[in-house]
């Protein structure tokens, strides 16, 4: 794994020019902030070496490194899932090499059920802490020390620096936020009633497929991570309606300019 963390990222580096110290995983449809980097250049995950590759519809997979206002930027448009068949080592790979290349903030999206019956549909929930559902865990086998600690600790796995940073740009913006605890879980299947019921009794604000096996990884690379979820659809007893892929991908696709605003102001 090692070697192939390495070759991958030299195979990066062999492309771009600058060195980015902010990463960035955007999610379903969420692709809206890469339109704003300039100078960039693409590399699809297809041609890049031991890369997974992405089969859902509607997850186009390509790198994009460029500038986000004067900031270094590298963007995975389109991440791994777990239900998609690759296993943990597979969807936190790009984590991996991320931090090879020099990242030290990651930035991640997704979209998200909410199970907080205070939240709308088109929410942006600032995630404060996740809890991690997935049956198999990112760093179960031989610890790497070279990639981090056998124990890593988990007490601020969301920063709450820009956390705080966050909120006041959303504030400045008049851009409603909401703050929760997303709970990770396998997908593919949306939840049943009772599954939704389940997340926020165990104290989740919103549930999704994605974001905690990465942000794992970051947190054992030491990497501090700020994620952001759009609800886009309620998990809320009396709010449970029929829910798609391509109602969550629209939903997302409403909002995400107020999200690609906050971020872009948060990594200048
Ligand atoms: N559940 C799980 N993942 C999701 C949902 C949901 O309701 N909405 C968007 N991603």
């Amino acid at each position: 794994m090692l070697l192939k963390i390495q070759e991958t990222a030299d195979y990066i580096r062999s492309k771009i020019y600058s060195n980015p110290k902010t990463g960035i995983i955007l999610g379903t449809g969420l692709g809206n902030l890469v339109t704003q980097i300039t100078e960039k250049t693409e590399i699809p995950y297809e041609i890049i070496p031991n890369f997974p590759v992405s089969t859902v519809e509607g997850h186009s997979g390509k790198l994009i490194i460029g500038k986000l206002g004067d900031v270094d930027v590298l963007a995975m448009q389109g991440r791994f899932h777990y239900y998609e068949g690759y296993d943990m080592k597979a969807v936190t790979f790009p984590v991996r090499v991320m931090k090879a290349l020099g990242i030290e903030t990651l930035l991640v999206s997704n979209a998200s059920g909410g199970v907080n019956p205070d939240f709308e549909i088109g929410d942006l929930m600032i995630i404060t802490d996740h809890i991690n559902l997935f049956p198999e865990h990112p760093l179960r086998g031989k610890n790497f020390n070279e990639l981090g600690t056998r124990f890593p600790d988990m007490s601020e796995a969301y920063s709450k620096e820009l956390i705080e940073k966050a909120k006041l740009i959303a504030a400045k913006h008049n851009i409603k936020v909401v703050e929760g605890v997303y709970v990770g879980t396998t997908g593919p299947t949306f939840e049943t009633p009772a599954e939704y019921r389940y997340f926020r009794a165990i104290g989740a604000d919103a549930v999704g497929m994605s974001t905690v096996p990465e942000v794992i990884v970051a947190n054992h690379a030491g990497i501090r991570c700020f994620g952001i979820s759009i609800v886009t659809d309620l998990g809320v007893p009396g709010k449970i309606v029929e829910v798609s892929h391509e109602e969550v991908q629209e939903i997302g696709n409403s909002v995400q300019p107020l999200m690609t605003l906050i971020m872009k102001e948060l990594i200048r």
